[in-house]
């Protein structure tokens, strides 16, 4: 009930779209009724023509004119006399139909009942236009606010969260399953309403038409549809089966296309060609399954129909013919004509609660999104705009996992416009704890504060803005050069985007690209070189200028002549800035004003470069492994 609830709210802005879709549904029933109505004057005729004179020839209009004022003796007589039942005004209304047609040309009647049926049928489709574009209207809008509530919240939810679910599940929860709740549960609950008017109708009119009839009818009817809704669950499991098998014919074909390069390196083409193969062959015979049982089902489902046809015709017949005429031959067609049109809606009727199930699971995976807990404030959350004076680690422990602790008793101080360099070996929990800073992660026990503020006490977005962050793989979106160095600040000018790009030693590559500033960078910015791509997002920093700068390997996958070029653009963007980084570079390292050797989550050294290599210690020991080979090559700064 509560789900209905939440989904009933996508649905309240498009209320007018509902109610002109119901307008049309009530439109098309009142002229599918009509339309089969038709055959009684069509049926009459055939059948009385021989044995009676007309009085008077009719023309195609006085015939509608004459039909027109019949209807209304009727409808006069149903409103005024309150003792003519409703069935004796339909009575009237069809006698009505009856004696024009007595009275008429054959080839009048004919003309008009073209005119009329073609009048009928044109407004019947017309409302089934309507109703169709008023609810997708109705489809499309739900779907597009749920799509955009969804990924909404989904922007909000913390990085824990996200590194829950896998991106591919996210990305299917705002396509595919919103796709499913608009299908089958908007779209269901439409075509239920729409349906079930016209079974009602069209019971109503076999009622009418025949009540010995109807009975008779309503004993071979119900078994057969349900047989047919049996084949049709089979085959929609199937169906689920046969997705699910494209679905991996599709990821296996985005993995091996993502890696191709590792495919040709290892030249394992035969393999992956063979191994898709085998995934090509489960979805063909998975489809073969469904296609067989679906052609099974149009010749089925017409045999059903027939059958239940020439059961009542054979049966209705014998009514018919017989002596005492118990069932007038328009009556009987009438009832067979809407026998039939109530078995498409009835079987639509039939699946709509499997059909809900299935939107019922969308709408859970949908919710379950929205239920995630995202990223807060507290309620009096304190405002912040600069940093004065210094960041505080006290007894910091996280882990990601219970009983796996990635940070234990992490405490540390990073004063104001110092630079501190995290190293250690890989695991150690670095690239985790500098996490904390802009709390993407919260401390499982401990706190950090901001000049002596719990940063969980700060407005997030505050905190945030005084940080800038720079990793080692850089993320850049399928946008122009400029756009994605002033990301996040769409009033930054030209001049100050430029100015960021000399900072970063960016300016003279852009200038060489196709389109200089504007050059489109492709996808994760595919079309630069790793270099490249890392002095865009070292001007991204710049130009956003933060207090707070976070290093973590920015130049790591860097081959050493950009290396050098990153370098000089870091080693300006440090500059006044309180900075922690993490690095395999020596300079940057060597003069941080504190170095943290982390190792298993703990701080297991802490010194200057000078304090740490004057005795035998874990940086020693890195130092030697890693950066020997480096001091050779390079020019080392001297230290103070
Ligand atoms: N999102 C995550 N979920 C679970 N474990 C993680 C996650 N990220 C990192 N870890 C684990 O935490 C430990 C520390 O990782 P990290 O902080 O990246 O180390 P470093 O940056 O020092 O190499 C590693 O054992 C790693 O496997
Ligand atoms: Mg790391």
């Amino acid at each position: 009930m509560h789900t209905l609830r939440r989904l009933g709210r996508y649905l309240k802005p498009q209320w007018r779209h509902i109610l002109r879709g119901i307008f049309f549904m009530g439109g098309y029933a009142i002229f599918s009724g009509f339309s089969i109505g038709l055959v009684i004057p069509i049926i009459n005729k055939i059948f009385r023509r021989s044995d009676q004179v007309p009085e008077e020839p009719l023309g195609v209009w006085t015939g509608l004119q004459s039909t027109f004022s019949r209807a209304q003796d009727a409808w006069n007589s149903a409103s005024g006399g309150l003792k003519a039942r409703f069935g004796e005004t339909r009575d009237v209304f069809v006698d009505g139909l009856v004696q024009i047609q007595d009275r008429a040309e054959p080839l009048d009647v004919l003309a008009w009942l073209c005119v009329v049926s073609l009048v009928a049928v044109l407004l019947k489709n017309a409302s089934d236009f309507g109703r169709k574009v008023a609810f997708i209207k109705v489809e499309q809008g739900a779907a597009e606010s749920m799509r955009n509530d969804v990924f909404h919240h989904m922007v909000q939810l913390p990085l824990s969260t996200h590194s829950k679910y896998p991106s591919g599940q996210l990305v299917s929860r705002v396509i595919t399953d919103v796709e499913l709740v608009k299908q089958f549960t908007i779209n269901t609950a439409a075509a239920f309403v729409h349906n079930l008017i016209q079974v009602l109708l069209f019971l109503g009119i076999t009622l009418w038409a025949s009540l010995h009839l109807s009975m008779v009818s309503f004993l071979i009817v119900p078994p057969l549809v349900l047989i047919t809704g049996k084949l049709a669950s089979k085959l929609r499991r199937q169906s689920g089966r046969a997705q699910e098998r494209i679905g991996q014919v599709t990821s296996s074909l985005n993995e091996i296309l993502a890696n191709v390069r590792v495919v040709k390196a290892f030249t394992t083409e035969d393999q992956e060609t063979k191994r898709f193969s085998e995934i090509t062959g489960g979805y063909r015979s998975a489809a073969v399954r469904l296609l067989r049982l679906d052609s099974m089902a149009a010749p089925l489902s017409e045999f059903w129909g027939v059958l239940i046809g020439v059961g009542v015709l054979y049966y209705g017949g014998q009514l018919v013919f017989r002596a005492e005429n118990p069932l007038s031959p328009e009556r009987f067609f009438l009832f067979f004509l809407a026998l039939v049109s109530m078995l498409h809606p009835m079987k639509v009727l039939g699946n709509v609660i499997t059909r809900f199930q299935r939107g019922a699971a969308a709408v859970d995976r949908v919710f379950e999104i929205l239920d995630l807990p995202k990223e807060t404030d507290l309620p009096n959350a304190k405002r912040v705009d600069r940093f004065e004076h210094s960041i505080r680690f006290e007894n910091v422990s996280f882990s990601y996992d219970e009983g796996r602790p990635v940070l234990r008793e992490v405490s540390l101080e990073a004063m104001r416009g110092t630079t501190t360099a995290l190293v250690g070996p890989s695991g150690g929990g670095k690239s985790t704890l500098v996490d904390m800073v802009p709390r993407f992660q919260l401390p499982t026990s401990g706190a950090i504060t901001l000049d002596g503020v719990n940063t969980q006490e700060l407005k997030l977005k505050d905190l945030r803005q005084l940080i800038g962050i720079v990793t080692q793989e850089t993320i850049l979106f399928d946008d122009t050069v400029s756009n994605n160095i002033a990301y996040g600040y769409p009033q930054a000018s030209r001049e100050q985007i430029v100015a960021a790009a000399r900072t970063a030693n960016a300016h003279e590559f852009i200038e060489d690209l196709k389109d200089g500033y504007e050059t489109v960078i492709g996808e994760r910015g595919q079309t630069l070189s790793g270099g490249q791509r890392q002095r865009l997002a070292i001007a991204r920093a710049v130009l956003k200028d933060p207090e707070i700068l976070i290093l973590d390997e920015a130049t790591s996958s860097l081959d050493t002549e950009s290396e050098v070029a990153v370098q000089e653009a870091l080693d300006r963007l440090l500059k006044n800035r309180t900075t922690f980084v993490i690095a395999h570079r020596l300079s940057t390292v060597m003069g941080a004003d504190q170095i943290l050797v982390l190792d298993e989550g703990r701080i297991v050294e802490r010194g200057n470069h000078r304090e740490l290599l004057s005795r035998p210690s874990l940086y020693r020991k890195l130092y030697d492994l890693q950066f020997r080979d480096e001091e050779a090559t390079q020019v080392v700064p001297d230290l103070p």
